[in-house]
């Protein structure tokens, strides 16, 4: 018997793009329509988009924004002890009402493991990596004695850059009061973050956080640990595949990664973006809620949607807060 939520209906009434009457025309991010609501307040409407290599894909993924949406909400209260988060309220699974905060525009990519670009540049033979020493010897996949601080610029356009703290506060992109706050924030987020995780049998293996001022106070926003922002080992057989010099088994988007490199596609310029099958995207789907029961313990419950009353359901739901 076949169990699985999607079909064709629900294939064909993804979440791609939201236009929700009565506000200005939202911030339209790869994934999330941000929508002001007031001087205080952000209305942010999960979609079913879906990128890789900075690029949205022309298939979305259904339930893709619940899931997402509500393993950053699991997160946020997971951390909500340690740092501020931006969330007032989570009114529908596809949305989060957030305080409106200045971005400080620096990706906070924090590492436990030599993997993916960090891996990539060790394997060049480079031995630093934004300004942090990286010791000789070390296999891909291999922890860290201590997570590490490898951040990034938020670039307008294109990929991010790797930077150093120091360069950091150098350029004065951040005060150095704030960002001593964000560096100390994000580690212990992290820790948390690599603390529910284990509960769970993974391991966050690095996750990337985006901090903004809230009238003055530095706040986690954005989203967490979720699979488009982190990624995830599966810990039993972590240290053989090690010693072995296997592939990990991996919670995380690498495999739609994995899945274009095979279509030919890596983001680069005169590359075509390939559609994305039905049969694949339902596959995608099953991932996305695989990584949902297994973070939090929980299965995940799709609630039906219809295009057609969803801006309006949505209007409703902001009314509540304007
Ligand atoms: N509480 C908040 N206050 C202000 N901005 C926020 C807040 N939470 C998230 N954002 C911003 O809203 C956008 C969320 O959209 P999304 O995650 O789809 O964007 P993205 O494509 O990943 O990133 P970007 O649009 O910055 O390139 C991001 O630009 C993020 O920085
Ligand atoms: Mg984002």
């Amino acid at each position: 018997m076949d169990n699985s939520p999607i079909n064709n209906r629900v294939l064909n009434n993804c979440i791609t793009r939201t236009d929700v009457p009565g506000t200005e025309p939202p911030y339209r991010g790869k994934v999330r329509d941000v929508y002001s609501l007031n001087e205080h307040t952000l209305g942010i409407v999960a979609s079913d988009r879906i990128s890789a290599f900075d690029h949205i894909m022309k298939q979305a993924i259904p339930y893709k924004g619940q899931i997402l949406n509500q393993l950053a909400a699991f997160a946020f209260e997971k951390v909500d002890d340690l740092v501020d988060t931006h969330i007032i309220d989570v009114p529908h699974p596809n949305v989060t009402i957030a305080k409106k905060c200045d971005p400080v525009p620096i990706e906070v990519v924090i590492r436990a493991c030599l993997t993916g670009h960090a891996a990539r540049v060790y394997k060049s033979g480079e031995r630093t990596l934004c300004g942090v020493a990286l010791p000789n010897g070390m296999v891909e996949n291999q922890k860290f004695d201590e997570p590490i601080l490898t951040p990034a610029t938020k670039a307008e356009e294109g990929h991010d850059e790797d930077i150093s703290e120091k360069e950091i506060l150098e350029r004065g992109i951040v005060d150095s009061e704030v960002w001593e706050e964000i560096r100390s924030k994000a580690f212990q987020v992290f820790q948390r973050g690599q603390e529910v995780a284990q509960k769970q049998g993974l391991i966050l293996v690095d996750t990337k956080y985006e901090f903004g001022l809230h009238q003055g106070e530095v706040t986690l926003i954005d989203e967490a640990h979720t699979a488009d922002s982190s990624r995830y080992f599966y810990a039993d057989g972590y240290e053989k595949r090690l010693k072995e010099g296997k592939p990990q088994k991996q919670l995380s988007k690498e495999f739609l990664r994995e899945w274009l490199m095979e279509h030919g596609f890596q983001g680069k310029k005169g590359q075509t973006l390939p559609d994305l099958p039905d049969a694949f995207r339902t596959k995608v789907y099953n991932r996305y809620a695989e990584l949902f029961a297994q973070l939090t313990g929980q299965s995940f419950e799709p609630t039906p949607v219809d295009t057609d009353s969803f801006d309006q359901q949505i209007k409703e739901i902001f009314n509540q807060y304007q």
